[in-house]
């Protein structure tokens, strides 16, 4: 492990004051503080608003929620137990703000209008390319909420055009799921109907998901995907992580 990688406090300030062993002792992917920082001013959360983190994994998003905002937080999950997840909250000092739920977004119900905010980082490629997903998560969402997530991205679609066989090999049938920003804006929109929908992917996105992967001293087949991609150049990175908003009409 090469924790001092995880230090970018001019990028990511607030994620760089996170003890990097503890986040990568919660390792399930490219770092989700700094995809929840690059978030968060369009998120605009307030204390005492309440969150639900779809897919939180081992819980750092949700232990971040809670201190950097304040807010309360449901931290739903398929594959990380309740209770392990309670453990990071306990350990963290925010079990009185975050609320582990074991389950699957796609059935579980949801309260009425009851979240200010909607994130999930890293885990909607699993679920959110169902047209009929959205509707049934927004109607949790209060009038005037916000969604925001973040999910891989290929530059060019991979129904359209061929991924490397490097990543192909990878990743398998899962890579269909990562459609690049035009494609998630356009299915944000009509799906959810959100209005002031955007989506990006930084310009340094596959830079930081490479130095995670550095930082995890993984020598993976994904590590090699990610170098070969890197070889392709261009503005937009040829992969990365696309980050979406919107906001539910009122
Ligand atoms: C790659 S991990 C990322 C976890 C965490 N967000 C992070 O970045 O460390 C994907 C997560 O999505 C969750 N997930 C996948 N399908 C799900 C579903 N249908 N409902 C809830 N969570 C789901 C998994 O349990 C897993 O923890």
């Amino acid at each position: 492990m090469k924790p001092e990688l995880l230090s970018l406090p001019e990028r990511f300030p607030k994620s760089s004051t996170y003890d990097p062993n503890w986040l990568l002792s919660l390792d399930m992917g490219p770092n989700p503080l700094w995809q929840l920082e690059e978030l968060w001013p369009s998120l605009d959360l307030r204390s005492g608003q309440h969150v639900l983190d779809v897919g939180s994994g081992g819980g750092a998003t949700a232990v971040f929620l809670a201190r950097e905002a304040g807010v309360s937080v449901d931290a739903v999950d398929l594959w990380v137990a309740a209770e392990v997840a309670a453990e990071t909250y306990r350990e963290m000092g925010v079990e009185h703000l975050v609320r582990p739920l074991h389950g699957d977004v796609r059935t579980m119900e949801l309260p009425e209008a009851g979240y200010d905010a909607i994130v999930s980082l890293d885990a909607w490629e699993y679920f959110g390319t169902d047209v009929h997903f959205l509707p049934q998560l927004v109607a949790a969402l209060k009038p005037g909420g916000v969604l925001g997530f973040v999910t891989p991205s290929l530059r060019d679609d991979p129904y359209l055009i061929d991924p490397l066989p490097v990543l192909a090999d990878t990743v398998g049938f899962e890579l269909l799921s990562w459609h690049p920003a035009s494609w998630w804006a356009k299915h944000t929109h009509l799906t959810g109907n959100l209005a002031e929908v955007q989506a990006w992917v930084p310009k340094d996105s596959l830079d930081l998901w490479l130095r995670w992967e550095e930082a995890v001293e993984s020598v993976t087949p994904m590590r090699n995907a990610l170098t070969a991609y890197r070889q392709l150049g261009g503005d937009t990175p040829a992969l990365g992580l696309v980050h979406v908003t919107g906001r539910k009409l009122i």
